[in-house]
């Protein structure tokens, strides 16, 4: 069964670790992330973009598979279902498809307005027992058509969204969504460590987590960081894995043009990249 993210985000933040969130496209993507958090007794967060979910065919497809997956492979961890970066209206579709979780994003609306939209989702998330994330501060890059500029945020706004009671939060840290560039100046520590004072236990949300070095990622659970994101690298390890198998020629020999052997390396690269970064994490045996 999906729960919301909020017990696993308060026991994350009380034991100094984050619990991943991996952004799923289509089964193969799910089925890997669901079977190595069972593996490695991690709990784990299935994150949904707007467009990711409506490639897959729309909410309800995505609600009825990973349910499905969920009871038929047994998993036994506890997992979550979030929409990643929701805007106002297709937070209302996860709510009514089942869901577990959503993300408000509105770091691109003024403040006030941020202010009050979340405000009404958190009445509606909690009412459903859903879990729910707002944002702070614009991630930078560009993920699925939402493009941020990649400004940090400002402390005392997070503590204002933090008083609405949303259940985590993302700030705006430097952090960028996919690749970071060669001359990228690293993860603000000093925004972080002052998000952190004004807004105490609230568990932070690390995005963009593909491509930050190891001492960041642990450096920035140390400041109160307890979910971290990653979805580009994912993609790279399953499209670097299916490059290699094509051409290699695999796909000739054979019946190796059959989708499930076509998949199954991307499908291994992709559970061996959730894997490290549940280690990497701390996650691993927390379930
Ligand atoms: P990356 O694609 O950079 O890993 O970011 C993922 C993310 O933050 C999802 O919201």
């Amino acid at each position: 069964m999906l729960v919301s993210a909020t017990e696993m985000l308060k026991k994350a933040k009380a034991g100094h670790y984050a619990v991943g969130q991996f952004n799923i496209n289509n089964l193969e993507w799910t089925k890997a992330i669901l079977l190595t958090a069972k593996e490695n007794r991690s709990p784990v967060i299935l994150g949904v973009s707007e467009g990711a979910g409506k490639y897959m065919g729309g909410y309800d497809v995505v609600v009825g598979m990973v349910n499905g997956l969920l009871k038929d492979l047994d998993i036994d961890v506890p997992v979550a279902l979030h929409l990643d970066h929701g805007t106002f209206e297709g937070c209302y579709k996860c709510i009514e498809a089942g869901f577990s979780s959503i993300m408000f994003d509105g770091s691109h609306y003024p403040i006030d307005e941020n202010i009050a939209k979340t405000t009404e989702l958190v009445k509606v998330a909690h009412g459903k027992g859903m879990s729910i994330e707002a944002e702070v501060g614009s991630i930078g890059g560009e993920e699925d058509g939402v493009v941020g500029m990649g400004e940090c945020a400002d402390p005392n706004e997070c503590k204002q969204i933090a008083d609405l009671g949303v259940d985590f939060l993302a700030a705006g840290i430097g952090n960028i969504h996919g690749k970071y560039p060669a001359n990228w100046k690293g993860l603000s520590f000093e925004t972080l460590d002052a998000v952190q004072q004004k807004t105490g236990e609230l568990p932070l949300v690390l995005h963009g987590g593909t491509g930050i070095p190891a001492d960041m990622i642990k450096k920035a659970i140390t400041l109160g960081v307890a979910k971290i994101n990653v979805n580009t690298e994912c993609q790279l390890a399953f499209a670097e894995a299916t490059r290699k198998y094509v051409e290699a020629g695999k796909d000739l020999e054979g019946k190796g043009f059959d989708p499930r052997k076509l998949l199954a390396p991307g499908f291994e690269a992709i559970k061996a990249t959730v894997k490290e970064k549940m280690e990497l994490f701390g996650s691993v045996g927390r379930a």
